[in-house]
């Protein structure tokens, strides 16, 4: 089947941990140390052409149109992240290596998926698990205090895909869009084409929408 296929990710976690710094690098390649809190969502579309996949041992080229939405980490904005998880086909959520307590609270956020998601299983439900915020305590600027077997083990015992450690400030976008990509092509394999896919009219000579089946 030909088409793009589209996929809505959210980005996840508490406030501070970095989500708004992830979601610029990877759409303008530019970190800032400034803090502005997110308020509501923003969107941003990263496209994946021609990707080689291995499908049912055959090789085939597929394209991707990823909505990804930064969410608030703040608690007054958990109604408008509630909807933003509820449309999503893939959920990154992510802690600070340097703040425990943005660890400890994944589990909640697991949880709040789990409730608003009634059908949630970690089987068919793909979730990415990122710990942010790597420069800082490789550069001895800040103590590490939660270690990376924690977030290993976190994602073992959950069966969240772990998507490691990575830096919004020291990290390209380039490393960002290809840990995406990655993460694109395991809820395809997983999913197939379970959303809906634009394919181009030749006829109206614009794009339109279709359901697609696998
Ligand atoms: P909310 O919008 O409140 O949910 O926060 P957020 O998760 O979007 O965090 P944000 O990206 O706004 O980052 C918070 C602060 O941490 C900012 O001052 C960023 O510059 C800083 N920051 C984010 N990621 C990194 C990182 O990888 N390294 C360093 N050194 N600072 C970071």
């Amino acid at each position: 089947m030909s088409g793009v296929i589209e996929y809505k990710f959210a980005l996840l976690g508490d406030s501070q941990v970095g989500k708004t710094s992830i979601f610029r690098k990877i759409s303008t390649g530019n970190f800032t140390e400034e803090n502005i809190s997110t308020i509501g969502t923003d969107k941003r579309t990263l496209n994946y052409t021609d990707l080689e996949l291995d499908i049912n041992g055959k090789k085939e080229k597929k394209s991707f149109e990823i909505s990804l939405f930064d969410t608030a980490g703040q608690d007054r904005f958990r109604s408008i992240t509630k909807g933003y998880i509820k449309g999503s086909d893939g959920i990154i959520l992510i802690y600070d290596i340097t703040n425990k307590e943005s660890f400890e609270h994944v589990e909640i956020w697991l949880n709040n998926i789990k409730e608003i998601l009634s059908d949630w299983k970690a089987s068919n439900y793909l979730i990415m698990l990122l710990g942010n915020k790597l420069d800082l305590v490789n550069s001895g600027v800040l103590q590490r205090v939660v270690e990376t077997e924690e977030g290993q083990n976190k994602c073992n015992n959950t069966g969240i895909i772990w998507g490691g450690e990575c830096s919004a400030k020291d990290f390209t976008d380039v490393q960002f869009s290809d840990l995406f990509k990655d993460f694109t092509i395991k809820i395809f394999e997983k999913n197939g084409y379970k959303k809906i896919v634009k394919q181009h009219s030749k006829k109206i000579g614009k794009y339109i929408k279709k359901k697609s089946f696998c």
